[in-house]
C-alpha cells in the first residue's frame, strides 16, 4: 500500500456563508474587487498569485503561477518574458484562463478569454516601478530555456549589474505584460455538504449577465 493511501480521507466540510444572488454585484469586476479585497484583508499569502492556463496550437495545455499586477474593466494584467513557453503558446493560441485558488477561504475565481500584449508604455511604467534586483533579473533570465547551472545566472547577473552600474536599467524588449480580457468570470464559494455556490458571468455586447451553476 502506498504511503499516500490516506489521501481519500482528506476532506473539509466548508462552513462559510453561502454566496447569494442578492449579495452579488451585477458587475463581475466590482464583485472581483470585493473578493480580492477580502482575500488581501484575510492575510492569505500572495492573494494576487493566480494559475495561468494556456494551450499551444494543437490544444496541449500547460499552467503555471503568475502574479496579478493590475485589473480594471479592460481585463487582468500579468508580466512575463515574451520569449517564454507561455508566450509561445499565447502567440499560437491567444486564449487563456486564470484561476485564483483561495482555498483557505473556500473560494475560487476563474476568468477566461482572449489575451493580448499590453502597450510597451504600460509595461515600461510597471518595469520602472520594480526594485533594481527585479529589473536586472528580467534581463538575466532567458525564461524557459535550458541552462547548465545556477552559476551561469549569477555570472550574468553580475555582468549586467556592472553594465548598468552608471544609469537606469532599461526595460528589455523581450519583457512585458499581457492582459486577459474576460469573456467569462466564475465565482465559487464552498458550502456545507458539497452544496457549493457558483455564479457564472458572461459578457455579450459589452453587457454582463450571470447565472447560477450547479456545484
Ligand atoms: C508565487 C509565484 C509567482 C510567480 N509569478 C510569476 C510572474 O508574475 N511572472 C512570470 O513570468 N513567472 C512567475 N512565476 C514563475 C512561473 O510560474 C513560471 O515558472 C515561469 O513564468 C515560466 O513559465 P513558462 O515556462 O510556462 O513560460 C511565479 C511562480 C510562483 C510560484
Amino acid at each position: 500500500m502506498s504511503p499516500d493511501s490516506d489521501i481519500h480521507s482528506l476532506r473539509v466540510d466548508y462552513k462559510h456563508e453561502p454566496l447569494t444572488e442578492d449579495s452579488l454585484d451585477p458587475d463581475p469586476i466590482a464583485q472581483f474587487r470585493l473578493w480580492f479585497d477580502e482575500a488581501r484583508a484575510s492575510g492569505l499569502p500572495e492573494p494576487n498569485a493566480m494559475t495561468l492556463g494556456t494551450a499551444d496550437r494543437s490544444g496541449r495545455v500547460s499552467c503555471r503561477t503568475v502574479l496579478l499586477k493590475a485589473y480594471d474593466d479592460r481585463g487582468f494584467v500579468f508580466f512575463t518574458n515574451y520569449g517564454s513557453r507561455k508566450a509561445q503558446q499565447i502567440a499560437e493560441n491567444p486564449h487563456a484562463a486564470l484561476l485564483f485558488p483561495w482555498v483557505a477561504l473556500a473560494r475560487q475565481i476563474e476568468i477566461a478569454g482572449p489575451v493580448e500584449k499590453i502597450s510597451a508604455a504600460e509595461s515600461l511604467a510597471y518595469f520602472m516601478s520594480r526594485p533594481i534586483g527585479s529589473r536586472l533579473g528580467a534581463w538575466v533570465s532567458d525564461q524557459s530555456q535550458i541552462i547548465s547551472s545556477r552559476s551561469v545566472l549569477l555570472a550574468k547577473f553580475e555582468d549586467l549589474k556592472n553594465k548598468f552600474a552608471d544609469g537606469e536599467i532599461p526595460k528589455p524588449d523581450f519583457w512585458g505584460g499581457y492582459r486577459v480580457i474576460p469573456e467569462t468570470i466564475e465565482f465559487w464559494q464552498g458550502g456545507g455538504d458539497r452544496l457549493h455556490d457558483r455564479f457564472l458571468y458572461t459578457q455579450k455586447n459589452r453587457t454582463w449577465s450571470h447565472v447560477r451553476l450547479s456545484p
